[in-house]
């Protein structure tokens, strides 16, 4: 986001200008989908501040309708591309957040971010809702395929990363959301009170959002929840002390989805509208999602001397501030043209992404293939399931769900699409094996079974869908749904080598899966390239790298079980469980072995402000190119208040030949190092920390660190 004092006068001058209906009018946000049409029409012709889940021409004839106002103030455009221009039907169709975190690759995950904003621009549209940046911590949240995974620093990199992207030729404003703690409520229910200490958001939930906004965000969303019960639209000290007094984010603040007329009629914090209205405002939020009674009611507040017009001055500055750096004002403001949409260049974007955001988890030595196979079975739920693949927040889902003969207008691939143009030479049958939802009746998995003993090997692709994610559809049982586990078990039976494909919105209980399979591929929703680089993982066209950015449970009641936890009295192991993860945060095989040695520091001591260089070997040990991550983490040994036994503050990826050794350096910033005190201040305690650095958590190499 560009701030100049020369549009601070002109916005100064604006305002003095603006009646109070005008102002209020730009704080209203109205969507297309979800009034009659005559409140539309309503705001449409009074001008209100901004649009959402509106595309392409309907855009401009609202744009061209603002022009007919008073003031001429253009409305701004907001959308929910989430992953790619994912609700515009022939955009690209990136991996979903938590697939694209697997690369561990922020440039291209920047690059998903400039090629988004690129598409949306090209539809007429100003405003992405993405990223977003709560932790995938408790995995029964819905919503979990949305985030970056569990960490707040892999999340804050990615973060800061993808809102570069966006932001960075001035095309569109990334939207960080859900401000704050949304993923963490309790039970992992969507919306409900997350039960957390201010010291904990400050400890866990808020870098990534403090990193995001030093990176250029223009809007930051209001969750929809609560924290230790304070409804977060009312939260004036999260979203006006810390969030724009403290890290001094100066673009605005909108809600989520009715989230003032929620906090009466959900949340019952307030007992009258008007209330929910003036608090809301009060605490620091500069736009109203839908709530369209908002603006009515602010204008009495407003006339009546309740609702102070300086705070209303400060919200219409700020969205005032943010079209300004737009460019909308501007009649020449750059717009693409269309045909940037799904074009040949985006798409390349798409596929290194989406080969890097592939984790190959179990390997018997069968990938690559070394033959090709004469008879491919493509066996299972998922495997031409392009809805399953493509996950939340497309056109098939939003803003209603599509018809069932909708069909993406770009180039997509499933798995079994992918098989069949890979393995162009060879054979391939299909039987979907099982449902995920449904009943599945003998007779389907005897078919799977038969067409399996046919075949040379079996691909099986299975995972969850649609309608095991997203809003509203958390899930209490992580297992594999439906007849799955016994459909692998069948498989398997047959004798021939099963490799399985993962296409899932989160990380399920797949043990039962594993030990019946000779090699495990995770997806995750890897949109509409996701099958073709699968296949071509299985035929050995590049050499698999990604890692997870989330930890997989053995078993639901597992759950949180993510890597960064305090240390407890009793090693923290179920009785009834076997010890650990099933596969841990940072956890990912290639098809070459990396071997790291001589792990040193540029400084055995340093202080507050100091950059630490950390050094390491790796050698590819194996007889194939590859890239390799290499994670640092540390761990503060004695500290006032309790700290993750390793918390992860670095990592770089690299490409390393067959035989060859590279000297990894990562800088560390010691401050990365600090703690959050007791009082809630951010202190760097002096004393001994173990820096650690490795391929996985269960491979690292320590140096000692004395900060003074
Ligand atoms: C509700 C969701 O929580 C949010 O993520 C989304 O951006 C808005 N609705 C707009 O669709």
């Amino acid at each position: 986001m560009k701030v100049s004092q020369e549009t601070e006068n002109k916005i100064t001058e604006m305002l003095s200008e603006m009646t109070v209906e005008e102002k209020i009018g730009q704080m209203q946000q109205i969507s297309y989908e979800s009034y009659r049409p005559e409140v539309f029409e309503r705001f449409r012709a009074l001008g209100a501040g901004s649009f959402l889940h509106v595309l392409g021409e309907e855009a401009d004839e609202i744009r061209a309708e603002a022009k007919k106002t008073r003031m001429q103030i253009p409305p701004i455009f907001g959308i929910d591309a989430i992953h790619g221009h994912s609700l515009c039907n022939g955009a690209v169709i990136f991996p979903s957040q938590l697939s694209a975190a697997c690369s561990w690759n922020p440039s291209l995950v920047e690059e998903m971010g400039s090629v988004t904003a690129r598409e949306v621009n090209a539809d007429g549209l100003d405003w992405v809702f993405s990223p977003v940046l709560c932790l995938g911590r408790d995995t029964r949240w819905g919503r979990v395929d949305e985030t970056f995974g569990e960490d707040p620093y892999l999340a804050g990199t990615m973060g800061e990363a993808i809102t570069k992207g966006y932001e960075k030729d001035g095309l569109v404003a990334a939207c960080l959301k859900h401000y704050i703690g949304y993923g963490e409520a309790t039970g992992g229910r969507d919306s409900y009170d997350t039960e957390v200490s201010i010291r904990k958001v400050r400890e866990t939930f808020l870098p990534p959002f403090r990193r995001a906004v030093k990176a250029g965000a223009s809007t930051v969303m209001t969750a929809y929840g609560s924290i230790s019960g304070i409804p977060m639209t009312l939260h004036k000290q999260l979203l006006r002390d810390i969030l724009k007094d403290e890290i001094g984010f100066e673009g605005f603040v909108v809600t989520d989805w009715y989230n003032i007329q929620s906090l009466r009629t959900k949340q019952k914090a307030v007992e009258s509208f008007h209330d929910g209205v003036r608090l809301a405002v009060e605490a620091g939020n500069d736009m109203s999602m839908n709530t369209f009674r908002f603006y009515d009611s602010a204008i009495e507040q407003a006339k009546a001397g309740k609702l102070s017009m300086q705070l209303i001055d400060e919200a219409v500055r700020r969205i005032l501030r943010v079209k300004f750096s737009l460019g909308l004002f501007d009649p020449d403001k750059k717009r693409l043209p269309r045909e940037v949409i799904g074009s040949p260049e985006h798409i390349e974007v798409n596929r290194k992404l989406t080969r890097e955001s592939l984790v190959l988890l179990e390997n018997d030595g069968i990938l690559p293939l070394k033959t090709k196979p004469k008879r491919i079975a493509v066996i299972g739920p998922n495997a031409d399931d392009i809805r399953a693949q493509y996950g939340d927040w497309t056109f098939f889902s939003h803003p209603n769900e599509s018809p069932a003969d909708c069909k993406p207008l770009g180039d997509y691939y499933t798995v079994l699409r992918g098989v069949k143009t890979v393995f162009s030479e060879s054979e391939v049958v299909y039987a979907k094996g099982c449902h995920l939802m449904e009943e599945t009746d003998d007779s389907m998995l005897a078919e799977a079974v038969t067409l399996a003993e046919s075949a040379d090997i079996v691909i099986a692709v299975i995972g969850d869908c649609l309608k095991q994610n997203g809003e509203g559809k958390d899930r209490a049982n992580l297992e594999l749904s439906g007849r799955q586990n016994e459909l692998m078990r069948r498989l398997k039976q047959t004798g021939k080598p099963v490799i399985t494909v993962l296409v899932n919105g989160k990380p399920l209980c797949i043990g039962e899966a594993v030990k019946n399979s000779d090699a495990v591929i995770e997806a995750f929703n890897g949109g509409d390239l996701g099958g073709l680089c699968v296949a071509e993982l299985i035929a050995g066209k590049f050499n698999p790298s990604g890692k997870l950015p989330i930890s997989f449970p053995r078993s639901s009641a597992q759950i949180p079980c993510y890597y960064n936890q305090y240390s407890g009295w009793h090693g923290g192991k179920y009785m009834d469980v076997e010890e650990g993860n099933l596969y841990d945060f940072g956890y990912g095989l290639s098809f070459t072995n990396f071997s790291y040695s001589n792990p040193t520091l540029s400084s055995a001591k340093a202080k507050a402000g100091d950059t630490v260089t950390v050094s390491v070997d790796i050698t590819n040990t194996g007889n194939i190119d590859g890239y390799e991550i290499a994670e640092l983490y540390y761990n503060d040994r004695f500290s006032s208040v309790l700290t993750p036994e390793k918390q992860l503050c670095g990592f770089t990826k690299l490409w390393i030949k067959a035989g060859e050794t590279v000297r990894a350096e990562i800088p560390l910033a010691v401050d990365e190092l600090s703690l959050i005190d007791a009082e809630g201040k951010t202190v760097l305690e002096p004393g001994v920390f173990d820096i650690m650095i490795g391929g996985s958590l269960a491979s690292l190499q320590t140096a000692e660190l004395i900060v003074e």
